[in-house]
């Protein structure tokens, strides 16, 4: 399959990233978000990264102004016709996925691979809403998009094996590095992941140690390059909680109940970097 032309529906942390990762790998990208001023918040801060890559020798200046060209932001789902592939990268709700999903159905091509980047929904359910679910297929992106080069395939119980296929394929020719996993929450990063995230939280809550000195003591103790209260900030503390919330439910085990403390936060609206604050501080 030829691809060429990429949709991204959501334009928040993950799909701008998305989105500046194939610009600069040579495809057009049509970016979709539901509100005018979070899209041009994000191609504001897409060109900014792109810049910060020309200072640093990353990227030539021709290279940056031609991917620049070869992206369309729009809050029109009907600009999305022309895609090959139309990732969906919204809000991790099931219900608000599904309609974005339908949507997205009802206006490529019979051709087009629709894929979602969910964290933990389930694939197989979000597909069994589709007329063509043979052509849907998890594609799951880390955080930051340009830097980290695994992407996990899932494959849905529907998804055909040209569908994946198509999805392996779209991911290397992004420069990324593909791994195929089956249909299980949390597929397998996240299943590790989010749960050492929250035990941070518990651990902070207790007053066994302060927000640094997790952070420290993950950084210089196990070797990880951020901290998980860190990197939770990074991720957003919503996206950590709604994922802990489907590990719990779908796979039945209290030991993947959230920590009262990110529930709490997240109440509060302190959603980590996005917001200027969750468990840090952030200016500017
Ligand atoms: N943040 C991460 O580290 C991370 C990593 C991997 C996967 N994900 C997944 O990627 C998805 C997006 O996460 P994010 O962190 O970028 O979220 P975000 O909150 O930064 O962005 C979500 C965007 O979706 C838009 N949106 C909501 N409803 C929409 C609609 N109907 N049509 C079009 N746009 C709509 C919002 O306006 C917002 O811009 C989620 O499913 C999340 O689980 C996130």
């Amino acid at each position: 399959m030829k691809i060429e032309t990429i949709g991204v529906v959501g334009a928040g942390t993950m799909g701008s990233g998305i989105a500046q990762t194939a610009i600069v790998a040579g495809l057009r990208v049509v970016l979709v978000d539901v509100s005018e001023t979070t899209l041009a918040t994000s191609v504001a801060s897409l060109n900014a990264r792109l810049e910060r890559m020309v200072q640093k020798g990353r990227l030539d200046g021709p290279s940056c102004a031609a991917a620049v060209q070869r992206l369309v932001a729009s809050t029109d789902y009907r600009s999305l016709a022309g895609a090959d592939v139309v990732i969906e990268a919204a809000t991790e709700h099931a219900a608000v996925k599904v309609a974005i999903l339908r949507e997205i159905e009802s206006t490529v091509a019979p051709h087009a691979i629709i894929a979602t980047n969910t964290s933990s929904i389930s694939i197989t359910s979000l597909a069994a809403a589709l007329e063509r679910p043979d052509r849907f297929v998890g594609i799951h992106f880390f955080n930051p998009v340009p830097v980290l080069p695994l992407v996990e395939v899932i494959p849905g119980l529907q998804s055909s094996s040209e569908t994946v296929d198509s999805a392996l394929q779209w991911a290397r020719q992004i420069g990324k590095s593909p791994i195929v996993v089956s249909n299980s929450p949390g597929f397998v990063v996240n299943r590790l992941l989010i749960p050492m995230l929250n035990e941070a939280f518990f651990i902070l809550a207790e007053g066994v140690a302060t927000a640094e000195e997790i952070d420290a003591g993950m950084r210089l103790g196990a070797g990880h390059e951020i901290g998980p209260l860190a990197l939770a900030d990074l991720i957003g503390l919503d996206v950590c909680l709604s994922i802990m919330d489907v590990l719990q439910k779908d796979l039945g085990d209290p030991k993947f109940r959230a920590s009262p403390l990110l529930r709490e936060l997240v109440a509060a609206g302190r959603l980590g970097r996005k917001k200027g604050r969750g468990v840090f501080q952030y200016n500017g």
